[in-house]
């Protein structure tokens, strides 16, 4: 998948010692499709040579306004109106400060003024720089003039400071650029994902679980706070960082789970059930740990709450409803028989086990089931792609505007 295929991206480096990320930065966008010009400020191209950005984007390096003999005198207009978009990063203290302030003295911030496609600031500084009352009122007006500021993350510094102020991570800031071209069709929509396994305790130590990574649920996650949707993701235990604009709701049993959705469920518009969670749990748990003393051990299990099925009946009209299966066989008739049994109005269905498919992989290769009884069957693609579809379908349902 290529998201930003045919986009011109302009990726603004200015003098900080996060300047080296940038090349990365550059990297990610054009694997993902795009053509990428680079426009440094002086200071930056004391910290990384700007032959390393030209040899990479393959085009020259913006640096110097007057220099004759570009054969464009005019790129801070030129390279303005063919950007798709512009991001800045790493962003100094000092760039932030002369954008809020409509300074153009060079050619990054020249061509900044002449930019009117979406803009992109990633502050990057000392955690004392950051924190100064001046940088925090610039990057406040950047934002109410319509900048999209990519916070900075925490930790320890180049500097030896802990705290705000590390660039954010290249894969962040690729993933706000990719947003910045999704259409907005969630705008407005509460959407309540579950991701993940659930694990149910035998003792203190030990639980039953599966090996769900929660790949899917957190992609279809950011895929909808991508289009715009206020997204809760209730989630059991993974290892994934949430999403960007995503309110994560922290579980790890299925009733604690259980509990978490039903509390979002009355104001959700779209609920999308891809955790795994355990259909059993042991009716106790030992309030110690269970010592090897017997050549055998046998465990009761009663069954968990049925989220999917509690959903259904408390389902508000115009709520969509959207359930996951994971079989090992039989998928057809597994599938249509929960989606009948739990009102979904659609169900996405996969065999796990495979190589590339299911839990624990990036890709997917799904079969969506139809209450109407059509059924799709989707080739393998990435999870983000199935999410993105996924969603796609789910607005062809009408729940969406
Ligand atoms: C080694 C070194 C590292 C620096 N790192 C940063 C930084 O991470 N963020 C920042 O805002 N300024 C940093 N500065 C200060 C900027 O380079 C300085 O404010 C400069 O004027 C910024 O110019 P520019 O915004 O035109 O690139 C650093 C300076 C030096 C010497």
């Amino acid at each position: 998948m290529e998201p930003l295929s045919g986009k011109n991206i302009i990726l603004g480096v200015s003098g900080g010692i996060a300047c080296y990320k940038s090349v990365e930065i550059m990297r990610l966008l054009q694997r993902a499709g795009a053509e990428v010009r680079v426009v440094m400020t002086r200071n930056a191209a004391e910290f990384v040579a700007p032959l390393t950005f030209e040899a990479i984007s393959g085009h020259p390096v913006f640096t110097d306004m007057f220099l004759s003999g570009s054969g464009d005198a005019m790129r801070h207009i030129s390279w303005a109106e063919n950007a798709d978009a512009a991001v800045i990063a790493p962003a100094t203290g000092n760039i932030i400060g002369k954008l809020a302030n409509g300074i153009a003295d060079d050619a990054l911030t020249t061509l900044m003024l002449a930019v009117t496609a979406p803009k992109l600031i990633c502050p990057a500084m000392n955690t004392h720089m950051y924190e100064n009352r001046a940088v925090q009122r610039n990057i406040d007006g950047l934002e109410k003039d319509g900048y999209i500021i990519v916070e900075p993350g925490e930790g320890e510094l180049a500097c030896k400071a802990v705290g705000p102020g590390r660039l954010a991570d290249p894969e962040r800031i690729f993933n706000f650029i990719i947003d910045v071209f999704l259409p907005k069709d969630y705008f407005g929509k509460h959407v309540v994902v579950t991701a993940g396994p659930t694990r149910e305790p035998m003792d203190p130590v030990r639980f039953i679980s599966n090996p769900s990574s929660g790949k899917m649920g957190y992609a279809v996650a950011r895929a909808a706070a991508g289009r715009g949707a206020h997204v809760i993701l209730v989630s059991g235990p993974v290892s994934l960082d949430p999403p960007a604009g995503v309110h994560k709701v922290q579980v790890s049993t299925t009733q604690e789970m259980a509990e978490a959705v039903f509390a979002e469920a009355e104001n959700a518009d779209v609920i999308i059930k891809v955790a795994a969670v355990s259909d059993y749990r042991p009716t106790e748990a030992a309030p110690h740990k269970v010592k090897k003393d017997s050549e055998t051990l046998s465990l009761k299990f009663e069954k968990t709450t049925d989220i999917l099925a509690e959903l259904a009946g408390r389902k508000k009209t115009g709520q969509i409803l959207v359930g996951f299966a994971a079989e090992t066989r039989d998928l057809e008739q597994n599938a249509a028989k929960k989606l009948a049994a739990k009102k979904l109005d659609l169900i996405a269905a996969n065999l796990v086990g495979g190589d590339d498919s299911g839990f624990e992989t990036d890709t997917n290769r799904l079969r969506l089931f139809y209450k109407n009884g059509t059924s799709e069957e989707l080739p393998l693609m990435d999870k983000e792609e199935a999410a993105h579809l996924l969603l796609d379908r789910i607005v062809a349902l009408g729940g969406q505007a």
